[in-house]
């Protein structure tokens, strides 16, 4: 008797072991190979992959609802912002995913011991030969090869069973292309993953040594200095609260300041601050390293540090160095150090894109991984940035998640929008086929400007002969400001009536075939501020620098200053400031820009016009407005 009840539970347990069966969907597919990049052959099927499938996280559909509970300006919730405990818990995946992905591959032949789960439960993992891997995903492994001889293991496309599907992120390796290409044997830069190499991405640009310095408030068509900044924008305020406020300013090595050009644009501008550096948090090796120097080395860290230091004022600054000399890092790498639940290689990154520590490939920085190491800061700036096209639309939407979850916990996350107009970095424009050209004629939005949780910042410039006192205009000198539709991120609700009324009252004059012209897409920017002629010391010159960015760190310390009032009234900081800004409360707290464009990819853009547009955005800071309207709120 004692063995029937548990003959009955076997028998039970075998009959619910049906496999489920449901049809087959196609769960990522690529159109092109990558550029540098040839099939070489099938690969061996007895061959072991480590196959890595990322989980969909619980509660992603109500992300934004969230966002909206603690950022919005009328929520009873605004600025309750959430404990880094809370978002883990909130979005970790669900047991049913869990079960639902192990069962399919019990189900399809895969002993459980084989099978494991990630710490963070958002990977399951196993090594599974070639034929299994085909078999599961219904696909074809080849192998191809680089033309520096590297090899990289790849499919085109992949299925899962429907039921499956909606519970998986993406599988790995897959269509996911191979950027492990040391940059020593990359001359091309196709490297995406050092996003601080010089010729990767976005980069300031210059037009060389500045003969005079004018630093005169009638000049600023000529030279942006501070006091240029402290008109245009009504930057009068003197930090109180700098022991409970942060500001944060991330670089990717080998990108790194030079203390002699701090100093030396301090003693003209800012005389209290010679001898002072930026708070340095290194992040998987990061240094400020002074090996390799020039424009291309030091014009961005030099540019964002100078001139964020000196506007926030006493208040100390964060530099997240990220990366090392050798595998740099990207911005995955970076949001893993500022929050542990993102963090690890079994937990969100994709060693096709993200720098892998310790450095697998010897001589590199050979300590553990960054992960929650770092503390994020209330405003984090950044000025680097890909083009959407660079990555797979199932990477991009990992990371944007990622910013929402900042956004939740209370910090402002700003990224520079870019500066090739509606053209991608680099000026390269797509292809029907989604390769990126100089000749191709479609529209190349950048990310992760186009992720809908974050601020992207767009460029501005005073007119030639005009004065401070005048309006700005969209840049149109060496560099024109980023801004379009997104082709991955769908319009979220807090710009949903500026950015209708743009379309319906400026309709651009191009077809679906060179913008995202559903109406239905994110547009960016979301604000501009100066991005021309600032004077920047760089290598012990003072140098004329163009680019968003200036404009991000110059918009991150308007933020910095008005999160200081917050603070010092006992108020919350700022977080994640979208819903805000676009909201009726916020009319005319920045300064409307109507005139210049974007060029890019043949055309001349998109308008800068009334309201919001994508180009500038909705206009450059008015500091006393910004200040005081955050003082309204709770
Ligand atoms: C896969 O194999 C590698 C090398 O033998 C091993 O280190 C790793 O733990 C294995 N992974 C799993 C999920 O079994
Ligand atoms: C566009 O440029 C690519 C190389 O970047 C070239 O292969 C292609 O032929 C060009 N297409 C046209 C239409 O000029
Ligand atoms: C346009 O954007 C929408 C919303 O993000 C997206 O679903 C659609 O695929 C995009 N269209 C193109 C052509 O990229
Ligand atoms: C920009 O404005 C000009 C002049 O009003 C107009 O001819 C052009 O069609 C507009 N372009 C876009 C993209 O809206």
């Amino acid at each position: 008797m004692l063995f029937l009840p548990l003959l009955t539970l076997a028998l039970l347990s075998v009959a619910f072991a049906e496999p489920r069966v449901s049809p087959l969907v196609t769960h990522e597919k690529r159109s092109h190979t990558p550029a540098g990049w040839s099939r070489s052959r099938r690969h061996d099927s007895a061959a072991v992959l480590p196959l890595r499938i990322g989980l969909v996280q619980s509660n992603m559909d109500k992300l934004e609802e969230l966002l909206l509970d603690v950022s919005g300006p009328e929520s009873a919730n605004y600025g309750k912002h959430w404990s880094a405990g809370k978002v883990a818990q909130t979005f970790a995946p669900s047991r049913e995913t869990v079960d639902t992905v192990r069962e399919w591959l019990g189900d399809s032949g895969i002993e459980p011991s084989r099978i494991k789960l990630s710490g963070a439960r958002t990977w399951i993992e196993l090594n599974a030969t070639i034929e299994e891997a085909e078999r599961l995903l219904n696909t074809e492994y080849h192998v191809y090869s680089h033309f520096t001889g590297k090899e990289h293991v790849a499919c085109d496309s992949y299925q899962l069973p429907e039921h499956v599907s909606k519970h998986v992120d993406l599988v790995l390796p897959s269509i996911h292309f191979d950027a492990v290409i040391k940059r020593d044997n990359n001359p091309s830069g196709h490297t995406l993953r050092n996003i601080g190499q010089p010729g990767v991405g976005l980069k300031p640009k210059t037009t060389g040594t500045v003969s005079s310095i004018l630093n005169q408030l009638e000049a600023c068509d000529q030279q942006i200095t501070l006091i240029c900044l402290r008109a245009l924008y009504g930057i009068v305020y003197e930090p109180v609260a700098t022991s409970k406020n942060s500001y944060g300013i991330v670089e990717y090595t080998p990108q790194a300041y030079l203390q002699t050009d701090l100093n030396m644009f301090f003693g003209n501008f800012t005389p209290n601050l010679v001898g002072s550096s930026p708070k340095m948090v290194s992040i998987d090796g990061g240094y400020a390293q002074t090996e390799y120097t020039g424009f291309d080395y030091n014009g961005e860290s030099d540019l964002d540090l100078q001139y964020a230091m000196s506007l926030v004022d006493p208040q100390p600054i964060t530099l997240y160095q990220t990366g090392d000399m050798v595998e740099g890092a990207s911005f995955n790498n970076f949001l893993d150090a500022i929050d542990g639940s993102y963090c690890t290689f079994e937990g969100g990154d994709d060693p096709n894109y993200d720098s892998i520590y310790p450095d697998p490939y010897g001589g590199g920085y050979e300590g553990p991984e960054d992960c929650g190491t770092a503390t994020p800061a209330y405003v984090i700036s950044t000025s680097y940035g890909y083009n959407e096209a660079d990555l797979s639309p199932a990477y991009a939407a990992r990371q944007c998640a990622e910013y929402a979850k900042l956004g939740l916990m209370g910090t402002t996350v700003l990224y520079s929008s870019g500066d090739d107009g509606v053209a991608g970095n680099g000026d390269l424009c797509l292809n029907s086929d989604g390769s990126q050209t100089a000749n191709g004629t479609m529209f190349n939005p950048s990310f992760p400007g186009t992720c809908p949780y974050v601020t992207s910042v767009g460029a501005t410039q005073v007119n030639p002969g005009a004065s401070v006192a005048e309006p700005e205009s969209a840049c149109m000198q060496v560099i024109y400001s980023g801004g379009g539709f997104s082709n991955y991120f769908a319009m979220p609700s807090y710009q949903a009536a500026a950015v209708e009324h743009y379309l319906t009252a400026y309709p651009p004059p191009y077809t679906a075939s060179q913008y995202n012209a559903t109406g239905k897409s994110r547009g960016f920017p979301d604000v501009a501020a100066n991005g021309a002629n600032y004077v920047v010391a760089i290598d012990g010159e003072f140098e004329l620098v163009f680019g968003t960015s200036a404009s991000s760190p110059v918009t991150g310390s308007i933020l910095t200053l008005v999160n200081d009032a917050r603070l010092a009234a006992g108020k919350s900081p700022i977080g994640f400031i979208n819903p805000t800004i676009y909201s009726p409360a916020f009319t005319g707290a920045f300064h409307d820009i109507t005139t210049g464009s974007n060029p890019g990819c043949g055309t001349i853009g998109f308008n800068a016009t009334a309201g919001w547009d994508p180009v500038t955005g909705l206009g450059t800071p008015d500091f006393p407005q910004l200040v005081a309207r955050w003082l309204a709120l709770p």
